[in-house]
């Protein structure tokens, strides 16, 4: 035991001699973006530099919005059956098998990511399994995505940057689409339900503030999965999914400081094993240990971020034993039994919307082999 917390500390001490050495945080980055952005100028990181223009100008909105694309997956029978919903043409929706009587979920990935990734791919799949009646919407912006598989550390830094700043664009067109089934008298806002992974969680909001913005009318409800910290944390940047977004926005930390934001904003906040890395069954990554952490660490790829999908899976599949979480103050608190007799809410799919506050829980990932893919 002894050893072991020796081994630790030293991991500890080497890790942070070699991220303090030029490497701002990300808090201190995304302010000194945002005012860079603001004068359009050049921008620093590390040694390198690059010219804020590649970013501002960073192409056509118009065009980008048509990158942004909508699959139904209305078979139960075969899930890789999917038909397209062009957004603005009504001949593709009501051609489409979409069930204008059932409320619908729309899913949307995060950086890095497209719709044949992991999430929303299983997440899709458990619901057809339980053979849940909404229809299935997923949403499709991988080139806007970018990659976070990039060779170099910076250009994983720029594509997330890029990324970021294309979430706008994804989420008024998603609400672009809910508020024109609106508009046609076809279809009301208030049966849509948005899960949003990381910056899918951000495009989520966005969707939400452009519905209301066109219709006066409010999504039902957001979940945000582990939404993303990076360039969210100051407000000077992106607008963070918050509770006026819907009727009901619950949020489901997992990476709490690293790839996933602090900030609880969600009429129920949900802190799956403290909402903080390392989740279990995550290896210890050498950089998975404070709050705002260095930033090349979300761009790696967590473990504990990738969790979220995977934990609100779990609870589709659990409509006859919920998935119960305590209300409680803090991680601390609810591990040494101080909030043993609060009360207690559901976690995940089958959440009341009336929930609200911040609620504890413990859960095991229940498929380790194959945690995320794309
Ligand atoms: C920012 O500067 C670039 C040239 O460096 C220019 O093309 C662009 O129009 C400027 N953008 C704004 C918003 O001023
Ligand atoms: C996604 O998966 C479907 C079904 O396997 C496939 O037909 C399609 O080409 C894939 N799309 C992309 C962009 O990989």
């Amino acid at each position: 035991m002894k050893l072991l917390f020796f081994v630790y500390l030293v991991n500890l001490s080497v890790t942070s001699i070699v991220l303090a050495q030029d490497i701002p945080n990300w808090l201190e980055f995304e302010t000194n973006y945002a005012r860079s952005k603001a004068k359009n100028i050049t921008a620093n990181w590390g040694n390198s530099e690059w010219l804020m223009e590649e970013i501002l100008t960073g192409g056509d909105v118009n065009q980008k919005s048509k990158m942004v694309r909508l699959y139904l997956y209305p078979s139960t029978l075969n899930k890789f059956y999917s038909e397209e919903i062009v957004i603005d043409d009504f001949e593709s929706l009501v051609t489409s098998n979409f069930n204008r009587n059932l409320p619908t979920k729309i899913f949307i990935h995060g950086f890095g990511h497209g719709y044949n990734c992991s999430f929303p791919q299983d997440m899709k799949d458990i619901f057809l399994l339980y053979q849940i009646p909404v229809n299935l919407v997923v949403v499709e912006w991988g080139p806007l995505a970018m990659s976070s598989e990039a060779p170099s550390l910076i250009d994983r830094f720029k594509n997330y940057i890029v990324a970021s700043e294309n979430v706008e664009i994804v989420g008024n067109r998603v609400g672009d689409f809910i508020s024109y089934m609106w508009m046609l008298g076809y279809y009301s806002p208030s049966m849509v339900h948005i899960i949003g992974f990381s910056l899918g969680a951000h495009a989520a909001g966005y969707a939400g503030k452009r519905v209301y913005d066109s219709t006066l009318q409010q999504i039902g409800r957001i979940t945000g999965l582990d939404p993303a910290g990076p360039l969210y944390s100051t407000g000077l940047v992106g607008r963070h999914l918050n509770e006026y977004d819907a009727s009901y926005v619950d949020f489901v930390h997992t990476d709490m400081g690293q790839s996933g934001t602090v900030l609880s904003l969600g009429h129920s906040n949900y802190f799956v094993n403290g909402g903080k890395p390392k989740q279990p069954g995550c290896i210890s990554q050498i950089t998975e240990y404070s709050l705002f952490e260095k930033i090349p660490v979300a761009l790696l790829g967590s473990c504990s971020h990738s969790t979220a999908p995977l934990y609100y899976s779990q609870s589709v599949a659990q409509s006859n034993d919920f998935i119960v979480a305590t209300q409680c103050y803090s991680n601390v608190a609810f591990q040494t039994g101080l909030c043993a007799f609060n009360d207690v809410a559901i976690f995940g799919e089958f959440s009341s919307p009336r929930t609200r506050g911040w609620y504890y829980l413990r859960m095991l990932p229940q498929d380790r082999s194959n945690i995320y893919s794309c």
